[in-house]
């Protein structure tokens, strides 16, 4: 049977995400038997911390298997306002919350309320692929603000206002960054409220990783300045600051009245997150003890990882937060694709090249670090060898 008739130009415009689709190529070569590195797909390589495994599973056990409130438990929304109040300095109440299977899905459901046909989001490159595609999806325009290289992946604030146009709804942000590890100062804050406030718009903050930030950093949520929480959509993920990517949980703060918006589309789709999941959120939020272990040992990997690209004479922004390293391959002469599949076969190493994060990225590749310190040593020890080849 021909299918291509049946298929809608919007699933046909749908690109698979770049890294999950690597990620099945590197599965390939594991059930050939070979013993790939993985440094591609961001994913704690920690177990998620026992007593919310623990609260999930009395969840179960008592019962806890039926449907929702579309905009999540009570009990859970309670402990995000909590929150979001203490930590976040964003002042919300319970219309503000929705909780939804993941911040992915709390991306979608952003767009999806807030855009029409031919509506400009500006998207920063480089940056995670999922942005552009879900805007896509919904009938919108990512445009591209730079991101340079030159300067350390920081916004290039001019750039950024020149692509403002009259079909610009929102700008999307996200810090900390995936791919390139860059939080944002606060002055930096301040100037993407001033535009935001400037010409009417709305902002989205991607705030997935936001407990994962180094140095002793503090993250800072935009929504927190004077006057943006009445135009930021931050979103939250429990998937990377709990160990939790499996468990499809993340929440969105908004207006009201979008967030009603928001509340309809999860009702007529997922009708609401998993029930225990969202218990088991709650206990997540008592974990703090197990947040800082796990912070504090991906900041000795980060020192370690950014240590040996030194002694390979490879140049890497550090990173203030997430756990990505986003390393300048420039020198060795080859494009960022050639490069990663060049480590897969010499090393068994895989990595993410740079281009697929937007032309910004080309002459980078990403590799996380939520390796053992064991592994990531022996990935240093590979790098040294296959890269005298190189020059
Ligand atoms: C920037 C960013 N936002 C959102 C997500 C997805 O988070 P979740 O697992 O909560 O859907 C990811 C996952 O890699 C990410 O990198």
């Amino acid at each position: 049977m021909e299918y291509k008739h049946f298929i809608s130009k919007r699933a046909e415009a749908l690109k698979p995400s770049s890294t999950i689709n690597l990620a099945d190529t590197v599965r390939d070569m594991q059930a050939r038997g070979l013993e790939v590195i993985r440094m591609e797909t961001g994913e704690p390589d920690f177990a998620t911390p026992k007593p919310i495994v623990q609260s999930a599973i009395k969840a179960l056990e008592s019962g806890m298997t039926k449907y929702t409130m579309s905009s999540g438990i009570p009990e859970l929304k309670s402990a995000i306002i909590k929150k979001v109040w203490t930590k976040n300095s964003i002042p919300a109440r319970a219309k503000n919350i929705i909780v939804t299977p993941g911040a992915k899905q709390g991306l979608f459901y952003a767009f999806a309320v807030i855009l029409n046909e031919g509506d400009e989001v500006l998207i920063p490159n480089p940056s995670w692929g999922s942005f552009k595609s879900i805007v896509g999806l919904v009938g919108g325009s990512p445009v591209e603000y730079l991101c340079p290289s030159n300067k350390d992946f920081r916004i290039d604030f001019d750039d950024l206002e020149q692509k403002i146009s009259h079909k610009t709804k929102a700008i999307l942000v996200n810090y900390p960054n995936n791919p390139t590890g860059q939080t944002l100062s606060l002055s930096e804050l301040k100037r993407l409220s001033q535009i935001a406030t400037k010409y009417n718009l709305l902002v989205i903050s991607d705030e997935s990783y936001e407990e994962l930030v180094y140095d002793n950093i503090t993250h800072v949520s935009l929504a927190s300045l004077p006057g943006m929480a009445e135009r930021t959509i931050s979103v939250f993920s429990f998937s990377k600051s709990f160990a939790m990517t499996g468990w499809r949980l993340g929440y969105v703060v908004a207006p009201e009245e979008l967030v009603a918006k928001m509340v309809i589309l999860q009702q007529q789709t997922a009708t609401c997150p998993v029930s225990f999941v969202q218990r088991a959120g709650v206990t997540a939020f008592k974990c703090e003890s197990d947040v800082a272990r796990m912070v504090k040992e991906y900041q000795e990997r980060r020192d370690l990882m950014l240590e040996g690209l030194k002694q390979c004479g490879i140049p890497c922004v550090k990173p203030r937060g997430s756990f990505y390293l986003f390393p300048n391959i420039q020198r060795f002469k080859l494009d960022s694709f050639q490069f990663a599949k060049f480590l897969l076969e010499k090393t068994l190493i895989s990595v993410v090249p740079g281009s697929t994060f937007g032309s910004e990225g080309e002459g980078h590749v990403r590799m996380h670090f939520a390796l053992s310190k064991e592994i990531l040593r022996k990935v240093i020890g590979k790098l040294k060898i296959a890269l005298k080849e190189l020059g």
